[in-house]
């Protein structure tokens, strides 16, 4: 039995990276943000928006144990999950974890054109997005690096380096 979890921040190419590795391996593939929207029927900036974002860790919290029931599975989780609750603790004890290191430079420029759908990121300028980003990776890498393995996620721009990625996390 076959149990990984996917960490990173946002924009490291956690469903990339992750659903061609599954797909490699045989795994079922769950993405734990798309988990929640069809658990709750509602897109995370609704769930933000109605309760919060504590409330949303109540609910990431809930849902990662239940996407964690699964067996010969790949669970790649929001950025911020490793860092809530015992999220972490419960990762490294249920299954294999993998932090997808990437640099705030790439981060920047794939969030730049992918940030209306993270309320986190919503409305920030360039240079209000690179000091959230700098600020986020300075109190999430405690998290993050309590992973059991760590790859870099730098080079997932094409089908060939995605492909090279998947062979090195075999
Ligand atoms: C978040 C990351 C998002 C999503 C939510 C909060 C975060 O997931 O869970 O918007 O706190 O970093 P992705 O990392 O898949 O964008």
């Amino acid at each position: 039995m076959r149990r990984i979890f996917l960490i990173g921040y946002m924009g490291s190419g956690k469903t990339t990276l992750g659903k061609a590795f599954a797909k490699a391996a045989g795994l079922e593939f769950i993405d734990l943000d798309w988990y929640i929207e069809e658990r709750l029927h509602k897109t995370i900036s609704k769930i933000f928006a109605e309760q919060g974002e504590s409330g949303f860790r109540e609910v990431e919290r809930k849902l990662l144990h239940e996407a964690g029931d699964f067996e010969d599975v790949l669970i790649a989780c929001g950025g911020g999950t490793p860092c809530f609750f015992d999220n972490m603790d419960y990762m490294n004890q249920a299954g294999d974890t993998v932090f997808l290191d990437v640099s705030p430079e790439v981060l920047f420029r794939r969030l730049k054109i992918a940030k209306t759908k993270r309320p986190l990121l919503a409305g920030k300028s360039d240079q209000e997005l690179m000091a959230f980003i700098i600020g986020g990776l300075e109190k999430r890498l405690p998290f993050y690096s309590r992973a059991r393995y760590c790859l870099s996620g730098e080079r997932l721009e094409s089908r060939s380096q995605i492909d090279e990625s998947v062979r090195l996390l075999s």
